[in-house]
Formats: C-alpha cells, structure tokens, sequence
C-alpha cells in the first residue's frame, strides 16, 4: 500500500512537471535559428552560379560603403519624418527624402515594441524566443550572429554613443562607446547631450568604419507628455540638426575618399497617442528608415508614401552594404533600391547570397523545406541565374541576355520575399499570442494551460493531504 501511494505520488509529480513543460513549449515562441549558430566557423560564401562555365566571383563581393553611420532615435514614429511633423521641423530630413540621394521605407517593427528586442531584431535580422529570455537572465550579453559581431570579425572599428544597453549586448564589440542610462526618464536633455558632445572628434577622425549613435531623448518626451507635445517639434528639429551635420562631414569626407559612405536614420519603435509603447498598434510598430548615399540616385521629389518593410530587413542590407557575410540567423532580405545602381551581374550576385543564406536557414528549421514555395523559386533563380552567367562569360550581350536578365531578378525578388515571409510565420506560430500568430495557436496555447491545472491540481491535493 506504501509502495503503492508512493508510485502513485511519483507520478504525479511526474505528470506536473510534465504539464508544465508542455505549458512552457506551448506558450514560449521556439525561435527560428541557425544551428550553427554557436560555433560561428566562417564559412566560405556561396559561389557565384555559373552552369558549368568558369567563374571567378567565389569571394564576398567588396563592400558597397567605406563608412557607415547610424543614427538611432528612440520611439521615432513614421509621420514624425513622413508626415506634417517632419516637415515642418525636420526640414533637412524631409528634403533629403524627397529630393536627396535616399531611400525611405516604413520599417515594421514586431511586437513587443520595447527597445532592446529592437535593437536585436536591427542587428541580427532575427525575431527574438522565449530562449533568449532565459539565457539573457546570466548574461545579458548577445550570442546571436549579428552584423557588430561580422563587423568586428572581419577587423572593422565600431563606436557607439548612446543607450548603453547596447554596450550590454555587444560588450567587446566597440573600440570606443559611451554608455547613456534611460533610467532617469524624466531627463530629455542630458542623455542627448552626453551623445552629441562626441560628434565634432570623431566627424574629424578617419579611423572608424561603423559609428552608432542612440538618442534616447524623444522616447522620454513620448513617456512624460506625449506625442503631441510641444517639446516633440524641439527635440524633431535638434535631431535635425544632427542629421545635417553627420551629412555635411561625411559629404565632405567622400570628397577627399572618393568612396561613398551610407547614412541610416532609424527608430527602434514609434510610439502611441499616449506616448507608451510595447504593444502592437500601428504607432508602435511603425518606424522610419532612411538611406542615405551619394551612391544613390537623386530622388525625383514625389514620394511621400514610403514602401513598407521589416525592420528586419536591415541586417541583411547592411553586411551586403559592409562587404560582410549576412548574420546567419537572419529572416530578412536586402533592401533592393540600394543595390540598384550598380551593374546586373553584382545585383543578381547579392540576392544570390541572401537567398543562399535564407535557404540555409529554412532547411535548418524546416524538415519540408524542399517542398516551401520559396525554396523552389530560390532554386529556378539560381538554375537561370547559372545560365544567365554562362551566357555573360561567354560574351554574349544579345537581348537574350538582356531579358534573361530581368527574369532572373524578378525570380530572386520573389523567392526572397517568400522564404522570409516563411521563416518569420515560422516564428509566429510558436509565439501564441503574439499579434502576428494565428489565433488557433494562442487557444492550443490555453487549452494546455488549463488541462494542465485539471490535471495538476487533483495530483497536487492528494500528494499535500
Ligand atoms: C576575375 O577575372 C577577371 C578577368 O580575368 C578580372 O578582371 C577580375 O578582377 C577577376 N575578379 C575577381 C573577383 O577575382
Ligand atoms: C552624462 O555624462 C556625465 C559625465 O560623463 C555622467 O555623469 C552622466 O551620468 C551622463 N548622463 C547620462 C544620462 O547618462
Ligand atoms: C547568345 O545566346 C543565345 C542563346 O543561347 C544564342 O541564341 C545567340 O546566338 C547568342 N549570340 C551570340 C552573339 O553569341
């Protein structure tokens, strides 16, 4: 009877932890990865397709940029650059996206909107698991592939200004960096300043490839008064002010270089009528991203109604942009307007590498992956993309190669939007209630919950009594 009630009592305890488990690997997202993510070997970049013929291009292509400079603007939503706003006080933003050398998007940021799963998402072009909260508990550090961590690997000088968690998630990662605390949110002033104070040096120093700047000031305004608020039009137009001056010295710098650099002004999230953020409405998901390069076409001055994208798509458009291997847990693809410009051949090779990439990626997360829609238009791309190679090599410049050309483009562009759209539902689906995952998902997600309880509480009762 002993033994019997003891049996009995084991598999109880058995049963809960079991229940919980079930509990946790329902609710939790399982995050989509790279499995080798842990080792990060170098591994040689996809060659150059060719169809038999002979192709040199087996290196990663050079980088397209000599600098790169990011100014991040914390809870930076869409109309405050896009919109009346913008125009009225961030005049020289608005002109650079209407008649300046750029390209603007509406980068949309996944919930939850709060600034370091933002920064991730920036950086490694990944959507952020339940694993990273257990792991991030030890160490706040980021383990993840990231465009920072390729950037230092392949010997480039990276400085950072401003929130200082990036300074936790990249902790070796910066030749120099000054750390701003947000934990003070009734301060707008300071903890810009303390950004700001450093541009004059290192505007005036060559010896950095990569400069981060985070300005936290425009978040704490949203926090204390709201978006509506009059000190909103101050902050929009120092902001302004910056961006003048980074463009001005590295306008004046490529004279000297004669390579171009890229400016990247972004938001890690917006925020909502009340000033908060975190949640999935569109003020909160809804960010600005603007490109800026001497390499760019000027724009025509029509637009005023930016493309949509992920803001995830950064990652990869930046390493593309550095010459660096695309982070290898990426979901995003290259925002193609940068690469337009440049030669057929060189394009076709970049969307090569990240449909190469992301196809990596879905067969590492995917047991059916032969049979994603994206994986076999990757696959049709790359067969073209071999023939259209073959046929260039050979000399052949009739409008044959011409429209082969166009076709294989078009094949690549579509099999990159349908493999990162793949692997983010890929995520969603795990992530239950996430404002992105099916709804059937979040109930499974409950229903465990409660079977669990029905199941443990009886188990609990007894084992107590
Ligand atoms: C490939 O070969 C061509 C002609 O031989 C040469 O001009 C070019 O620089 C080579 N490219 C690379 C990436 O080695
Ligand atoms: C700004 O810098 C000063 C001096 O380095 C420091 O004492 C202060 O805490 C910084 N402020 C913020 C908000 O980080
Ligand atoms: C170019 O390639 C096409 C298709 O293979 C072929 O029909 C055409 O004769 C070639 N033209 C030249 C000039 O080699």
């Amino acid at each position: 009877m002993r033994l019997g009630s003891g049996a009995f009592a084991a598999s109880c305890v058995a049963i809960e932890v079991l229940g919980v488990a079930i509990f946790l690997r329902g609710f939790f997202p399982a995050p989509v990865r790279s499995s080798s993510r842990t080792e990060h070997r170098a591994e040689p970049p996809a060659p150059e397709p060719a169809a038999g013929a002979r192709s040199n291009w087996t290196k990663l292509p050079p980088p397209l940029f000599n600098k790169v400079v990011i100014v991040l603007i914390d809870a930076l939503r869409d109309d405050f650059v896009f919109g009346s706003k913008g125009v009225k006080y961030m005049p020289y933003t608005s002109y650079l996206v209407e008649k300046g050398a750029s390209h603007s998007f509406v980068a949309e940021a996944k919930p939850p909107t709060v600034t370091m799963p933002r920064i991730k998402a920036l950086m490694t072009g990944s959507l952020p698991g339940f694993v990273d909260v257990i792991r991030n508990l030890n160490s706040p550090a980021l383990l993840e592939d990231s465009v920072i961590r390729q950037a230092k690997a392949a010997g480039k000088r990276v400085i950072f200004y401003g929130d200082e968690t990036w300074v936790k998630l990249f902790p070796k990662h910066f030749v120099e960096y000054d750390g701003t605390t947000s934990f003070f949110v009734s301060d707008y002033t300071e903890v810009d300043d303390n950004v700001t104070r450093h541009l004059d040096t290192v505007l005036k120093r060559g010896d950095w490839d990569m400069l981060i700047l985070h300005y936290l000031g425009l978040d704490h305004i949203g926090h204390i008064s709201g978006p509506n608020s009059p000190l909103i039009g101050r902050k929009l137009s120092e902001m302004d002010s910056i961006l003048m001056k980074i463009h001005t010295s590295l306008m004046s710098k490529e004279r000297e270089t004669l390579s171009p650099s890229l400016l990247v002004l972004c938001g890690d999230h917006g925020m909502s009528e009340t000033g908060s953020h975190g949640a999935s409405s569109t003020e909160e998901v809804s960010t600005p991203l603007i490109l800026i390069s001497s390499s760019f076409e000027r724009r025509p001055g029509d637009i005023r109604h930016p493309k949509r994208v992920q803001q995830t798509d950064l990652a990869a458009t930046l390493a593309i942009g550095l010459g660096l291997p695309i982070p290898k847990d990426s979901v995003g693809s290259l925002l193609f307007p940068v690469v337009e410009g440049k030669p057929v051949r060189e394009q076709l090779r970049f969307l090569h590498l990240n449909t190469v990439q992301l196809s990596k990626l879905l067969q590492e997360n995917m047991p059916s992956y032969e049979k994603d829609p994206g994986f076999e238009q990757f696959k049709m791309a790359e067969r073209l993309h071999g023939n259209w190679v073959k046929l260039h090599l050979e000399e052949n410049r009739s409008d044959v190669l011409l429209s082969l050309g166009t076709k294989v483009l078009r094949q690549y562009l579509g099999a990159l939007k349908t493999l990162s759209l793949s692997l983010s539902t890929q995520v969603a689906q795990f992530s239950p209630c996430s404002s992105s995952a099916p709804h059937r998902r979040c109930a499974e997600g409950l229903t465990w919950k409660f079977l669990c309880g029905l199941l443990c509480f009886p188990c609990s009762f007894i084992w107590y009594s």
